[in-house]
């Protein structure tokens, strides 16, 4: 069986980052509610378990608790920011808000007798985010670290297994914080480290083909890196048996719609590329909302979608791409909720499917792309920005026709060419057609012209951004490439706006 560890959740923003770390050290790791029983947890059997950081204070009303018999369980447990106060409190120590809070990277002196501080050095700068200490600690536990503002920055009771810190040793910017988090697995759990991606691949494989048996596999293609590498593993998992429906809407950048059918109709399964352009803008004729133009291309996609669903029959699987954040996320951690993809959400229900095959469900997206690499798939679509669904109709303001579309497609792959050859790599880069006209001069004739607007954002979560300060040599070679070879356009402006008061996209 598989070595687990679980991670109960209190609410903690890191709780992603300590599963990415267990699994990035070859230890599987799953997140789930912090209220699961001991006996559950006892059916599990996990390895150890972590109990995450959390926004309360467990002296608070109404604050998240963790059943109290998962610490007389024997397996270990480390506890971490809330997680280290709830053991703590919860073991009949005592909780109390701080003097002063501790935020940031935090000089913290170590106890190098502790097994799980072992290899770090005596005083690493952890970080830290808490305006509640452990101010007295449970009978049996021993301090081990110590900072000017918090005598008990962690404690433990090797003879119980029980470990806690009140810094984030997942957090990247702890010195130390994954020797901290290897010793923990592999000195305190004693793990093996038996989690590696090409084993999940097989088990996958395994798994959809007991799943759906000889039955048949119905996968919206969008090119996205999920339901690409979905598609490249449906394929080695079921080959003919999966059909894959591209809906090219137009609104695709730069021969990205070929490039897809190029990758997948090489591959075992039945690729459709429905070549739905004229449908996408006849919708959109003389629509100048945005909102009102997401929510026809939603629309036209479900329609599309489900005409070619209807046209298989029989008994058929919906496939998704799925993965793990968005279940996470979701809360629907136990339930199967179809994902309200723009392709598939919002199918009629006389639509019915066998069951729903949701291969990557378990995986990260940087986990994701690294079975994409294993599963061979070009590097351009495992490394692929993050695309909006409704495509460049949001990139270019106002009504949407197929001339202003082609400009934007055209400087659009001037804007990703340059940037991605400079050295600096914001996460995501595009160009917008503003609906501006601007009067400029080319060979003596004066000009009146659309503005095209150049984004490039710096962003870990897409949620926040700010501006990307791409170097000028790059944004003038831009500016230069984009009015030489587009006839039409004679100005370009940097947008150098953060989220908020902006979004990435521009409607
Ligand atoms: P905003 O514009 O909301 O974008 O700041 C945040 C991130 O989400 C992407 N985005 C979308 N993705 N369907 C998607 O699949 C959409 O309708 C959509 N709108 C925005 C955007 O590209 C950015 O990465």
């Amino acid at each position: 069986m598989q070595e687990l560890i679980l991670i109960l959740d209190f609410g903690g923003q890191y709780k992603e980052l300590i599963a990415r770390m267990t699994r990035s050290l070859h230890v599987y790791s799953e997140i789930r509610p912090g209220k699961l029983s001991a006996e559950e947890i006892k059916k599990i059997s996990p390895a150890g378990i972590i109990l995450t950081g959390g926004p309360d204070s467990v002296y608070a009303e109404g604050s998240p608790r963790c059943d109290p018999a998962i610490f007389e369980l024997g397996i270990p447990v480390l506890g971490i920011c809330y997680g280290m106060q709830l053991m703590c409190h919860t073991l009949g120590g005592c909780v109390e808000a701080c003097d002063v809070g501790e935020y940031g990277r935090i000089e913290t002196m170590l106890d190098g007798g502790s097994l799980l501080m072992r290899g770090v050095k005596a005083n690493p700068k952890l970080l830290m985010s808490h305006s509640d200490r452990v101010c007295a600690m449970p009978a049996g536990f021993r301090h081990t670290a110590i900072t000017a503002n918090c005598p008990i920055a962690a404690c433990e009771s090797t003879a119980r297994r029980l470990y806690a810190v009140q810094f984030h040793p997942e957090a990247a910017h702890s010195d130390g914080g994954r020797q901290i988090m290897h010793n923990f697995l592999f000195g305190i759990c004693r793990v093996s480290g038996d989690y590696h991606l090409d084993d999940y691949v097989d088990r996958q494989v395994a798994a959809v083909r007991k799943q759906v048996g000889d039955k048949r596999v119905l996968l919206g293609l969008s090119g996205g890196v999920d339901s690409s590498v979905c598609a490249a593993l449906l394929s080695r998992a079921v080959g003919k048996q999966l059909t894959c429906i591209f809906v090219d809407h137009g609104l695709m950048r730069m021969d990205e719609g070929d490039q897809i059918e190029r990758v997948f109709s090489k591959k075992e399964m039945h690729f459709i590329r429905v070549d739905a352009e004229a449908r996408f803008l006849q919708k959109l004729k003389g629509v100048k909302d945005p909102e009102r133009k997401r929510k026809i291309i939603g629309e036209e996609f479900v329609r599309v979608f489900e005409a070619e669903a209807r046209k298989l029959g029989g008994e058929v699987f919906l496939a998704q791409g799925t993965i793990y954040p968005d279940i996470i996320e979701s809360g629907g951690e136990f339930g199967d909720t179809i994902k309200s993809h723009h392709n598939v959400g919002g199918l009629p229900d006389d639509l019915a499917f066998e069951g729903v095959v949701e291969p990557l469900s378990g995986l990260f997206k940087d986990e994701v792309r690294a079975v994409g690499r294993l599963l061979k798939l070009p590097a351009a679509l495992v490394d692929r920005q993050p695309f909006p669904g409704p495509g460049l109709a949001i990139r270019v303001t106002g009504e949407v026709t197929r001339k202003k579309l082609d400009v934007l497609r055209h400087a659009d792959r001037i804007v990703r060419q340059e940037i991605g050859r400079s050295r600096r790599k914001p996460q995501q880069y595009f160009a917008v057609l503003t609906g501006v006209r601007s009067v400029g001069v080319k060979g003596d004739h004066r000009t009146y012209d659309p503005v095209v607007a150049v984004r490039a954002v710096d962003t870990t979560d897409f949620m926040t951004c700010e501006y990307s300060p791409l170097p000028h040599k790059t944004l003038h070679r831009i500016a230069s490439r984009i009015t030489g070879e587009i006839r039409t356009v004679s100005r370009v402006v940097y947008d150098i706006t953060g989220k908020p008061p902006a979004t990435v996209e521009w409607e």
